[in-house]
């Protein structure tokens, strides 16, 4: 006998989808540095571009309106906890930065900071805001690695509060080697 499809609440759909690495995005609105999290990302080709779920309903909104541009910072799990600090208060009325204990790095093309103690960083401009369903669509313009870290493990949010780490890594260069664009 095979297994039973449980109904599952169309409501909940979403945690199966849920992808990741959760990211911090940085912006700059001319006045201050702030920090949002976000957990609805997708890759959406290699040059690379990269689109986002967010809105008015966040105070960052108005900064990656009217500057056009931000920066991807991608977390590592031992900073979850700030991670969700970070994603529970807002920059109307709080220094984050200060808050979280994390450092803004200046880069090289954009105005929004890098955040030092990430694993990584991109650099990006906002190339369009799909209003209707509130995707903003961004060209990722440089971005660096810390290669010393030794924490490497992103976390990926299901979306009910709980999150998954990442774990084993599998290797088949080999077979995808048609396509990816620098090689196997
Ligand atoms: C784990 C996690 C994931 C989140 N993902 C998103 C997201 O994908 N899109 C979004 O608009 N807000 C998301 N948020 C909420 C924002 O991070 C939150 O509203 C934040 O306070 C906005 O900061 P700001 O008002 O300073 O811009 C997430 C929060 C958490 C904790």
């Amino acid at each position: 006998m095979g297994a039973v499809m449980r109904k599952l609440k169309l409501s909940k759909a979403f945690t199966l989808m849920e992808s990741g690495p959760v990211v911090l995005v940085t912006t700059n609105d001319g006045k201050k540095d702030n920090i949002m999290t976000i957990s609805w990302t997708m890759v959406l080709d290699f040059t690379p571009a990269f689109a986002l779920t967010t809105g008015e309903w966040n105070y960052s909104f108005a900064a990656l309106r009217k500057n056009k541009e931000c920066v991807i910072a991608i977390p590592t799990v031992d900073m979850l906890d700030k991670v969700v600090g970070i994603g529970t208060c807002s920059g109307t009325d709080t220094d984050k930065f200060s808050k979280f204990k994390l450092t803004p790095v200046q880069g090289k093309v954009v105005r929004s900071p890098l955040i030092k103690e990430c694993l990584a960083n991109i650099e990006c401009r906002v190339i369009d805001i799909v209003k209707r369903h509130n995707i903003v669509v961004l060209a990722g313009v440089a971005a660096y690695v810390d290669t010393a870290r030794k924490e490497k493990r992103t976390v990926h949010a299901v979306g009910d509060g709980t999150f998954i780490v990442d774990g084993r890594r599998i290797d088949r260069r080999k077979m995808m080697a048609s396509k990816i664009p620098f090689g196997a």
